[in-house]
């Protein structure tokens, strides 16, 4: 990521830090499970905690963008924790769509191309990680 991506990461996750982290996490797990219902059971039933969960980390994850590497070892440790929950590689590119899809909706007019690839590398570099690590894990 460039540090204009890192910039436009960060300003418009702020924008977005506008809107109720419960809607946000909510209108992203509604997409998620409409489109991929098998997913669901992998959650617990109720969801109230894990929209805070996934919200914070994105948040520390989005701080934390410029010292990348400083941020690996929680990373991994948190991939590896995701194959305990039964998450496969495959469900990485379920969740990035389902991810971009509620940037899209919360950042309205402030959502274009610039920001679209920008959110994409983010997503990218971030699953890349994770799911290395899960692999390296688990071979
Ligand atoms: C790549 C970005 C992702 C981030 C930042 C993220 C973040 C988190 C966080 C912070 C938690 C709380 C528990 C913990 O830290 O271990 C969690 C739990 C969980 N995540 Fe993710 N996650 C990501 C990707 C995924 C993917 C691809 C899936 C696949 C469906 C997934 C499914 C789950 C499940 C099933 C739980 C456990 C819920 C529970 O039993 O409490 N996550 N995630």
């Amino acid at each position: 990521m460039t540090p204009e991506d890192i910039k436009i990461v960060r300003s418009s996750w702020r924008k977005l830090m506008g809107i109720d982290p419960a809607i946000l996490g909510d209108v992203f797990y509604t997409k998620l499970f409409t489109e991929q219902p098998a997913l669901r059971k992998l959650f617990p039933a109720d969801m109230t905690a894990q929209h805070k969960k996934l919200i914070d980390m994105l948040t520390s994850i989005v701080s934390g963008l410029e010292n990348f590497e400083k941020m690996l070892p929680e990373i991994k440790l948190m991939a590896v924790r995701h194959v305990g929950y039964g998450v496969k590689t495959a469900h990485y590119d379920m969740v990035g769509k389902a991810l971009l899809w509620t940037l899209e909706k919360g950042l309205q007019h402030d959502w274009n191309d610039k920001t679209k690839q920008a959110w994409t590398l983010c997503y990218q570099t971030l699953a890349n990680v994770m799911i290395s690590a899960a692999n390296e894990k688990t071979i």
